[in-house]
């Protein structure tokens, strides 16, 4: 039996990749399977809050009838649906691994394969979590970071970077961690702290990590 710690919060979290189309069969898209988000989701709802989910195409699905889950595709599709309720939003926590690129322009009609070669042109897609920096208010926000180098500096530098509270660093050096995998190895830092985890469930790290925001905001 959880205790209702987070009662009265409202929990918003993106969660899963996005899809950018490149014409009506084909898209660009990564291997992120959700469930980091949707366990962060099931653990705030069970402590109470209110849950906002909004994921990108994700075969998961919330256990949790109190989960508001909005299915998005693209990066701008999650954006916008972010911003329909954010400033209802106590706690925002961006675990989606958007697509940083999207196609200029979608063919309306399948690409034939004429030529040797094709070229894509791609745009940046919004930054949906520094959007959600720039226009805190209240928000206590969570970003995370996977890094492949220079890790922790590049964590800290997103957390400047993207107006954060707290930032969740994978390590895909661990075996086990990141991504596709049912596990995760974290590291969270705080403007003035550092804590490590051992390799755990994606549902004990959702709670490590619940954990810490509620120290962070309760205190
Ligand atoms: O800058 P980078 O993509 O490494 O930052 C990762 C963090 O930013 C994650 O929390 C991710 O959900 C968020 N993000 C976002 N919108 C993007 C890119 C990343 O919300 N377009």
């Amino acid at each position: 039996n959880t205790k209702k710690t987070l009662e009265g919060k409202t929990v918003l979290i993106t969660a899963g990749p996005t899809y950018e189309a490149i014409d009506p069969v084909r898209f660009i898209g990564n291997h992120s399977s959700g469930k980091m988000g949707f366990s962060l989701a099931e653990e705030a709802s069970k402590r109470g809050a209110k849950v906002i989910l909004i994921s990108g195409p994700s075969s998961e699905k919330p256990i949790n009838k109190s989960i508001e889950l909005h299915k998005v595709t693209s990066a701008k599709d999650m954006l916008a649906k972010v911003f329909e309720f954010y400033d209802t939003v106590d706690i925002g926590i961006a675990s989606a691994a958007v697509a940083d690129y999207a196609p200029k322009e979608v063919a309306k009609e399948k690409i034939k394969k004429n030529d040797e070669n094709l070229t894509i042109e791609l745009v940046k897609n919004p930054d949906i979590l520094k959007t959600m920096g720039e226009k805190k208010t209240r928000q206590f926000l969570v970003g995370f970071a996977l890094e492949t180098q220079n890790e922790e500096e590049n964590a800290k530098a997103k957390f400047e970077k993207k107006n954060l509270d707290m930032i969740v660093l994978n390590s895909l050096r661990d075996e086990g961690a990141g991504f596709k995998n049912d596990t995760n190895k974290i590291k969270i830092f705080t403007r003035t702290e550092k804590k490590e985890f051992d390799l755990k469930s994606k549902e004990d790290v959702a709670k490590d990590i619940l954990d810490c925001i509620e120290a962070q905001i309760l205190k």
